[in-house]
Parts: structure tokens; sequence; C-alpha cells
């Protein structure tokens, strides 16, 4: 057997695809290992997000183009965002390179990895996606408890700043009988939760072309399968949430009340620019619908500062969101002009490096701040957790486990295991976790 090593960077999507890519090379005599020192095949998983990401890969192609030096039996390859993008820049800067597939071409990969066993050095990156039954490949899990479920690919949105339109071009929806086939199976496995992926989920279904598919009777087929699991979805669009998808989520007892739905700003104009199909008050309104239907749900966002021509009040207005909104996390990062997009070209109304770190700075505070204070608000409640993970801490075992609305639960117990279902009722909120003691 030879061994394969894959470094995974970027969102869910790209985690998923890796356990994709780990099982179909598993059928080529390639074993996953842990420690990329003893790798035969080394892989890296890109992501093209920010400028940062896309540095990170090509500075991990150095490391292993030095070690190739020294054995130059081991073979290279480079998958993902920064692969699709910019395939004659990795042949230009990294030349040792023996494989470059695109996120299009994950499923050619049984053909080429026979070329690169032949050392010829392959790319193949295509602008459309080779259409095929997943459930015919393996699927090597990296957990043991949540299994991903890729059920739409690509994002037709085109927000001026974001590449992802570009590295995984047009909307793409699994056929839904293929997606119920790969829950049954993950059920089987005894996998306890499920997580439907997709750039934009709440899209899944309208390329196919027929009313009745769509998010929310995916979820009821799911929720209708038998077994001790639970569900989850993400990301959603603000504006595409339907009250059908409202329904559906309050109808199915596994679905999680959890939505996490980026806003990416808090001013209209800045949203306008972005190319969100939504104002503020829309997005508004579209949590207070939420929370009044399920008094317990988490609403999680994502947020950019110092997109270009943001002004100070602008930006303020994104820190009053998350205040009057009392949203429960939010992913934040600072502006980065990507190649391709709209708003990289508009040079002339970029925020300086120092002025959007400073403000980076005081969305994180803002986040702290009122994650604490949604944590808070679960204090003296009991909540449905799931056991992740196991930690020792002065002889006793620490349970880690996420609760129903997606918060970080610990507690202390040795009557249960990884993969059981807990009733804890919350003592204790931090900033990023809860503490709690089982309730039966
Ligand atoms: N499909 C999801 C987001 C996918 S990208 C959505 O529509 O919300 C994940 C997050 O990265 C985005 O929500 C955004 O906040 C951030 N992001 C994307 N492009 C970025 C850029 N050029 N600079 C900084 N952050 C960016
Ligand atoms: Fe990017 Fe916008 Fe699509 Fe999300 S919806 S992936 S931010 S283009
Ligand atoms: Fe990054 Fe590509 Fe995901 S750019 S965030 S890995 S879709």
């Amino acid at each position: 057997m030879k061994k394969l090593y894959i470094e995974t960077q970027g969102c869910q999507m790209n985690k998923s695809d890796s356990e994709r890519i780990a099982g179909i090379l598993s059928e080529y005599g390639y074993l996953l290992t842990e420690d990329e020192k003893e790798a035969d095949l080394l892989i890296i998983n890109t992501c093209s997000i920010r400028q940062l990401a896309a540095d990170k890969a090509y500075s991990q192609l150095g490391v292993w183009g030095k070690r190739k030096k020294d054995r130059p039996n081991i073979k290279i390859g480079i998958c993902g965002c920064v692969a699709q993008q910019n395939k004659e820049k990795i042949k230009a800067r990294a030349p040792y390179v023996d494989l470059i597939f695109g996120t299009h071409n994950i499923y050619e990969l049984p053909d080429l990895i026979k070329s690169v066993e032949n050392n010829e050095k392959i790319c193949s990156v295509t602008n459309k996606a080779v259409v095929k039954n997943q459930n015919d490949f393996k699927i090597i899990r990296k957990n043991s408890v949540n299994a991903w479920i890729p059920i739409i690919e690509g994002c037709n949105n085109f927000c001026t700043y974001c590449v992802v339109p570009f590295t995984r071009g047009r909307e793409r929806s699994r056929n839904p009988q293929e997606i119920i086939e790969e829950a049954k199976n993950i059920i089987n496995e005894g996998f306890r939760e499920i997580t439907l992926l997709g750039q934009n989920v709440d899209s899944y279904g309208k390329d196919l072309k027929d009313e009745n598919i769509n998010l929310a009777n995916l979820l009821r087929q799911l929720n209708s399968l038998e077994g001790n699991f639970r569900i989850r979805f993400v990301t959603s669009y603000p504006s595409d949430i339907t009250d059908n998808l409202i329904n559906a989520v309050d109808e199915c007892e596994k679905v999680c009340k959890y939505f996490h739905i980026p806003m990416q700003s808090g001013n209209s104009r800045i949203l306008k620019e972005m190319n969100r199909h939504y104002t503020k008050e829309q997005y508004y309104e579209i949590v207070a619908k939420i929370r009044a239907r399920f008094p317990m749900v988490t609403i999680t966002s994502d947020f950019i500062a110092g997109f270009p021509s943001e002004t100070e009040e602008e930006f303020e207005d994104t820190l009053k969101a998350i205040d009057e909104l009392e949203l429960d996390y939010s992913n934040t990062a600072a502006y980065s002009p990507r190649e391709f997009t709209k708003a990289g070209k508009m040079t002339d109304v970029f925020i300086s490096d120092e002025v959007k770190s400073k403000r980076l700075e005081r969305l994180n505070a803002k986040n702290r701040e009122v994650c604490l204070k949604s944590n808070e608000k679960c204090v003296g409640k009991v909540l449905s957790v799931l056991i992740e993970g196991v930690t020792q801490k002065n002889g006793k075992a620490v349970l880690n486990s996420r609760a129903d609305n997606n918060k970080i639960v610990h507690f202390v117990s040795d009557k249960y295991k990884i993969g059981d279902f807990v009733k804890v009722k919350i003592s204790k909120a931090q900033t990023w976790c809860l503490y709690g003691e089982p309730v039966e």
C-alpha cells in the first residue's frame, strides 16, 4: 500500500471533497496517513476565498517541493479553488507538482492517478463538472459522529467580493434519491449527525426544474428516515429562506433549530455594492421571523470589514446590527481583493490595510461580547447535546458536545460515550462554550 496525505484548507465543502478524494484513492492502493513525512502522495486541497488562504497553498507547495529534492519519488498534487483558478500560475511557481485537478474533476481521479504513477505530469481543470453518481465512489469520512453531504455545488449569486462562482461554477443540485441513499448509508454506519452542505442551500433543486424538489422537502424526506440522528444545513442566503423552509424546520424533529445566515454588512448601501439581494431591513425581518418561530434558535452570520468605499458610519451599522439582532456568533474577515471579481477592480475606493484591521478588531470585540451574552441566556436551560469527543482532565472524563442549537457544551460524566445524545442543564457560560451537568 502507498501512503496518502491530504492537507485541507477552506470550507466544509473542501473538507467533504477531501473525504471523497481519500475514498477514491483508497480503491487505487492509497492508504490515508496523518503523518505527511511518510506519504508517497501529498495532496493539498486549497481555498482562495482570501489572499491569505491562497498564499498558504503556495507556501505549503514550497515545503513539499524542497522535500521532493531529497525524495524524488514522492508525488505532489494540488486541487481545490486555487487549482481551479490558477493552474498556469501553479505550473510556473511550482513546476515540481505532478498533479493539478480542479473542483470539477475529482471523479476523474481514477484515470488521473494512473497517469501520475506513469510519471506523467497531469493537469485536469475544466469549467464543467463531470456528472457522476457519487454513491458509486467510496468516501473516507474523517469524523465518526458527524457526516457531511453536499447537496448543491456552485453559486449563481456573484457577490462582488467573492471568488466562489469562479472556483465552483454555477449551481448544480444533486438528485434527491442520491442524497437519500447517501444518508441511509451514513445512518447505517452509525453516524449521528448529517450536515447538508451548499454555498447557498436554499437554491437546492432550482436547477432540477421540479417544484417538489427543494430544501424543505429534502429535510422532510430525511427526517422521515428511521434512526437516532439529527440534521443540519449550511449556508442559508438571507432573502432565499422561504416560509416553506421555516415550516419544514419546525415540523421536522430531527432538524436542528439553527440557521447560519451571513449578513456581510449591516448597511444597505454596502449590501447593494456587494450585490447582496436584500436590504438591512429585509435581513432584520428574516431574523425576527425565525426568532418568533423558534425561541431557542441560534442564528450565526458572516461579516466583512472594510469593503471598498465603506465609511466609518457604514461600518458602525454593522456593529449596530450585530447588537440589535443579538446574533449568536459571526465569522469575521477583513475584505481581501480577489482576482476576477467586480469589487477587486474598485481600487480607487479600497480601504487601507490599517483601517481594515482596526475595523476587524472592533468587529471581533463586538462578536465576543454578543457571543457571551447569547451563551449566558442558556444558563439554567436544558439543551439536547451530541457527544463528539472526550478529554481527560484531572482524572475525570470531560465530554465535549454540541447542542442542537450548535453551541459547544462541556460536561463531566463517566456514564456516556462519543455519539450519545444527552440532556444537559447549563450551569456556566463562557464566550465560546457552555458548561453543565447531565439531567438523565
Ligand atoms: N455562500 C456563503 C459564503 C461563502 S464564502 C454566503 O453567501 O454567505 C464564506 C465567507 O467568506 C463569506 O460569507 C464572506 O463573509 C467571506 N468572504 C468571501 N469573500 C471574501 C473576500 N473577498 N474578503 C473577505 N471575506 C470574504
Ligand atoms: Fe460567494 Fe455570494 Fe455565492 Fe456566498 S452567495 S458563495 S458570498 S457569491
Ligand atoms: Fe474557499 Fe473554495 Fe470553500 S474558495 S471557502 S474552499 S468554496
